[in-house]
Parts: C-alpha cells; sequence; structure tokens
C-alpha cells in the first residue's frame, strides 16, 4: 500500500518508503560492523518489528539468526495501556547470546523496558535495541536505543508494520494519522 492510497487518512506524511529504506541500511551498516564475528540474535517484537527485521536482517552481510516475541502493551486503540504481557515467547535461547532487539516504535518505552529487563535475566551475552522510530515520550524512560532510525514527534503514527485498530501496518512509508480517522 502507498501514501497514495490512504493519503485523505493522514494528516502528515513523515517518511516515504526511500527514505526509510535508506536509514535501515545505514543502520545495517552499523550492526555489521559492531557485531562482525557474533553472529547476533534478532528478536524481533510481533507484529510491529516485521517490516524491520525483514529490511534490516536483507541489508546485513554478516550472518545473524532470527526469532520473534509478541508483547502487548497497547490494545486496539491509540493509548498505552501500561499493562505488558507476553503473549508468545521466543523458541530458541538466549544464554551466551548477542541479542539485538528488533522493535518498531517507542513511545513511553514501557514495552521496551520490560522486555530488556526479561531478556536480561535469561543470561545473554549482551543486549541492545533497535527501533525504527523513537518518540520524545522515550527518553523520559531512560531506554536506551542504540540503533535508531528516526526521532519523530509523539503524534500516533501509522506505516511501516504500524497499526491502527490492525489497519496500515502495510502502508510503505510512516504517516501521521488524521484523527478524524480515530475520533
Ligand atoms: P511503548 O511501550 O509506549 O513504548 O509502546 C510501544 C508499542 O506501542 C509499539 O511497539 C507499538 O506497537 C505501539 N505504538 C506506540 N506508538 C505508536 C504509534 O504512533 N502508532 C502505532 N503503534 C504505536
Amino acid at each position: 500500500m502507498n501514501l497514495d492510497d490512504v493519503r485523505s487518512d493522514l494528516s502528515q506524511i513523515l517518511y516515504t518508503e526511500a527514505q526509510i529504506q535508506a536509514r535501515v541500511e545505514e543502520l545495517a551498516a552499523q550492526v555489521d560492523e559492531d557485531y562482525a564475528g557474533r553472529d547476533p540474535l534478532l528478536v524481533g517484537i510481533l507484529n510491529g518489528a516485521v517490516m524491520m527485521m525483514a529490511d534490516l536482517s536483507r541489508a546485513l552481510t554478516i550472518h545473524c539468526e532470527m526469532d520473534w516475541m509478541a508483547i502487548s502493551s497497547y490494545g486496539s486503540g491509540i493509548a498505552s495501556s501500561g499493562v505488558v504481557r507476553i503473549l508468545k515467547d521466543m523458541n530458541v535461547s538466549v544464554v551466551d547470546r548477542h541479542v539485538l532487539i528488533v522493535e518498531d516504535i517507542v513511545d513511553t518505552g514501557l514495552t521496551l523496558s520490560y522486555l530488556i529487563e526479561n531478556l536480561r535475566s535469561r543470561n545473554p551475552a549482551s543486549i541492545e535495541v533497535c527501533a525504527g522510530f523513537r518518540k520524545p515520550e522515550a527518553a523520559r524512560n531512560h531506554v536506551h536505543v542504540k540503533y535508531l532510525g528516526f526521532d519523530i514527534p509523539s503524534d500516533f503514527v501509522v506505516g511501516y508494520g504500524l497499526d491502527y485498530a490492525g489497519r496500515y501496518r502495510n502502508l510503505k512509508g510512516l504517516g501521521v494519522l488524521s484523527p478524524s480517522v480515530y475520533s
């Protein structure tokens, strides 16, 4: 789905597919360098990180393994519920692995803080975070995102894996959802 297909649902276009792609390739180059010889375990957070994981992993020139977790922090609305639950855990062990969490967006940072703490207790060799987007609120919770795509405003955004009520994940770029869609 292209930005033009849902242009009237968006109050603003933040990034096109090409801009996101170019940034993800830069991030992959950093990951290549930092993890050379260490075969990182990329842990994608379903469902939002699917696009980021697909693009980041394919842009790498080093070997990596991929696994997935599903966590719920939002319902189907637009505000954080503050409740974090593991809906699906990983299939492989993280013990002594170099874990790179791949997340779509960091908003309050609540999901990531919980996840980092949870994975750290399983004795990985290291844990870092790669996220496509970060909202200003994240700074307050001091979540360190080593590989960040873009800092964005605190508006509710959709596209590149991010949904509103299950829709827009397949949108190629990133845009601000018009309040008229959810009010
Ligand atoms: P946090 O725990 O507040 O950082 O929220 C993280 C999760 O909330 C993300 O992984 C997304 O699934 C979802 N989320 C946060 N902001 C947005 C947004 O603007 N659009 C769509 N989903 C969002």
